[in-house]
């Protein structure tokens, strides 16, 4: 029988049932067949195999290694310190003793064998959180503004951001069946109307994320949908709406590219979901369900164009009034690392956390600081897009104690990290994503310390300069809007994009198509040697790199696919 393909899967799924069930029941079963694989994904989980396992497996003639990833939607990335600690709690026994927040600010556990997954997800929901729709074809987890200032236009943007959550979730009883013991419809009924998404659900994944200027702390033009609110006097009145990033493509495949999303519309604040609403049906009306690596927003947007675009979503908002967007600058992506007032006698502490890893080892031991922390002080916690966390509501009594704990469990301190070193951030990749063509989370470590060493020598180390690393294509680091970014390609090779902004609001371009890893820091060198040479006064490099190259406002497919040394020959010789 051919294979089907997802819009098929998706159709004949019984509202994401698919054989999960059946399989889970099955006794010695390890993992799903190919069309549930792609069903899991709604309930919020990728199926994996170890990777590091893969070739010994197979010269012993055995089976892949399966496990699970399981990922936790945290809208705005806040959580409770009961639900931290639910989270390393299974961590120990169901998972790999160790966790991962995300770049989308999810948490995320690892290496869960079949016969565990019921129970994570359950413990999940029991700790108040969820994992429907944290992946497949939906609205994903809704970022938001991590940094916990404590105001009326901070409350209401992370109300905002749970209601945008709430109203998402796939409605399908599926998920409480399946993973929650809930009770069947009446009368055996399986298909539930999904009023926004309907029977197909979207024709690819969907994000949405708010920012508050001017920090961009949660990267939001790289998203589906970005929000911004304007509160003039002190209070939201509404938001603009921002359509159309998104990051993946595919080496080689011109027809793939990154894109930022660009200004749609100001909506006041009572009509903002509805706005989400109209511009999520008209994805799931006319976006490419033909092909996934043309499916994205972006790829409508731009077809289409922002005018027709906006005019599709305005129909669709029949009586609401729209303006038109207004003006947004940001100045950052970056997180306040170190304690901080919060605005009502209460204090934070914004924690560097590299790649966004828990766990603990000889040299430092992240997953026992965080759990004393925890249990002993009971702080909010808030997982920033750069995968810190920051613990909120501490009493200044309490910031020694907690400073303690950092220091004896090893965690460094603020002041010995480079500014690059605070924001740089890379994706999983190997052994766990099935996707990785290179090396990402475990390579990264020492490819920054090679960079920090280079930033030291030239006396850029408190210059805010964005790094990110990916170990593949894909883009779940957000590599395309950094300063410096390195994409896999091959074990130990990577392109190198340079050209992005520290502020989230330009592209990076193709710099060189294939850089050993080994090379990477020479190679920024070279880049940041000049920088220093050039640069004006006061100048960062994000400026210093826009004021000397030319790029344009919007870059074209050939930006992200041929070399900049190679397109600037072939200007110059179609201008002589
Ligand atoms: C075509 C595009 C993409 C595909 C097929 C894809 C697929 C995957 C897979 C398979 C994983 C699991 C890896 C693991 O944790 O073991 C993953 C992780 C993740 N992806 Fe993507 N992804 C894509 C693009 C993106 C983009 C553009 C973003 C965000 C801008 C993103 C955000 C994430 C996040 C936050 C994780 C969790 C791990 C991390 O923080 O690095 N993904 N993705
Ligand atoms: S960027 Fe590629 S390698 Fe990295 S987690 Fe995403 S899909 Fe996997």
């Amino acid at each position: 029988m051919a294979t089907k393909n997802v819009e098929e899967i998706k159709d004949q799924s019984r509202s994401l049932r698919g054989t999960l069930a059946s399989t889970l029941q099955a006794p010695n079963a390890t993992h799903f067949g190919d069309e549930d694989a792609q069903l899991i994904k709604f309930h919020g989980s990728y199926q994996e195999d170890d990777r590091d396992l893969r070739n010994k497996l197979k010269a012993e003639g055995k089976d892949k290694a399966w496990q699970f990833m399981v990922r936790s939607k945290i809208p705005g990335g806040f959580l409770t310190s009961a639900q931290y600690l639910a989270h390393d709690n299974m961590a120990g026994r169901l998972s790999t003793e160790t966790l991962r927040f995300t770049t989308r600010q999810g948490i995320q556990l690892y290496g869960i064998l079949l016969g565990s997954l019921k129970q994570v997800i359950k413990e999940i929901n029991a700790c108040g959180l969820t994992t429907i729709g944290a992946c497949g074809d939906v609205v994903r987890n809704t970022m938001s503004v991590a940094v916990p200032i404590s105001n009326p236009v901070y409350d209401e943007v992370q109300r905002l951001a749970e209601e945008i959550s709430r109203t998402f979730y796939p409605k399908t009883t599926a998920y409480s069946e399946i993973w929650l013991d809930g009770e069947k419809l009446p009368d055996g009924k399986e298909d539930v109307e999904e009023p926004i998404y309907g029977r197909h659900y979207l024709p690819r994944k969907f994000k949405i994320a708010i920012a508050i200027p001017p920090r961009n702390d949660a990267d939001i033009l790289s998203n589906d949908i970005g929000l911004v609110p304007h509160f003039p006097n002190g209070k939201v009145e509404g938001y603009t709406l921002f359509v159309g990033g998104g990051f993946g493509m595919s080496h080689g495949q011109t027809a793939t590219r990154p894109h930022l999303a660009q200004p749609l519309l100001y909506v006041a604040k009572e009509h903002v979901i509805d706005a989400c609403i109209a511009v999520i049906t008209t994805q799931r009306d006319h976006g490419n369900r033909a092909d996934r690596k043309l499916a994205r927003l972006k790829y409508l947007v731009a077809n289409k164009g922002i005018e027709w675009f906006r005019n599709e979503v305005k129909s669709r908002l029949a009586n609401i009034g729209t303006e038109a967007p207004k003006e947004v600058k940001f100045t950052t992506v970056s997180d306040l690392l170190g304690w901080h007032e919060q605005g009502n006698g209460k204090w934070f502490r914004g924690v560097w956390v590299p790649e966004g890893r828990i766990k603990d080892t000889d040299e430092v031991q992240y997953r026992t600081a965080f759990r004393k922390i925890a249990e002993k002080y009971r702080p909010h916690l808030h997982i920033t897009a750069n995968t810190n966390v920051y613990f909120s509501n501490i009493d200044a009594n309490d910031k020694a104690g907690i400073d303690q704990i950092l220091d004896e469990h090893k965690i460094p301190a603020i002041s010995g990290l480079t500014q690059a070193r605070q924001t740089a951030h890379a994706c999983v990749s190997l052994p766990t994503c099935n996707l990785g063509l290179a090396e990402s989370e475990r390579a990264f470590g020492k490819v920054m310390n090679g960079i920090d060493a280079v930033l030291r020598e030239l006396g850029l180390e408190n210059e805010e300069i964005l790094i990110r690393m990916t170990g593949c294509p894909n883009g779940c680091a957000r590599p395309y809007n950094a300063d410096f970014a390195f994409v896999g390609r091959a074990p130990g090779k990577y392109a190198l994009y340079v050209g992005g902004s520290h502020r989230g609001d330009r592209l990076a371009g193709l710099k060189e198509k294939v850089v050993l890893e080994a090379d990477i820091p020479a190679k920024v060198k070279e880049i940041l040697s000049d920088f220093t040479a050039n640069r004006q006064t006061g100048e960062s490099f994000t400026d210093y790199w826009g004021r000397t190259q030319e790029q344009g406002e919007v870059p074209n497919a050939e930006h992200f696919h041929v070399e900049f040394a190679e397109r600037a020959a072939r200007l110059a010789a179609a201008g002589n």
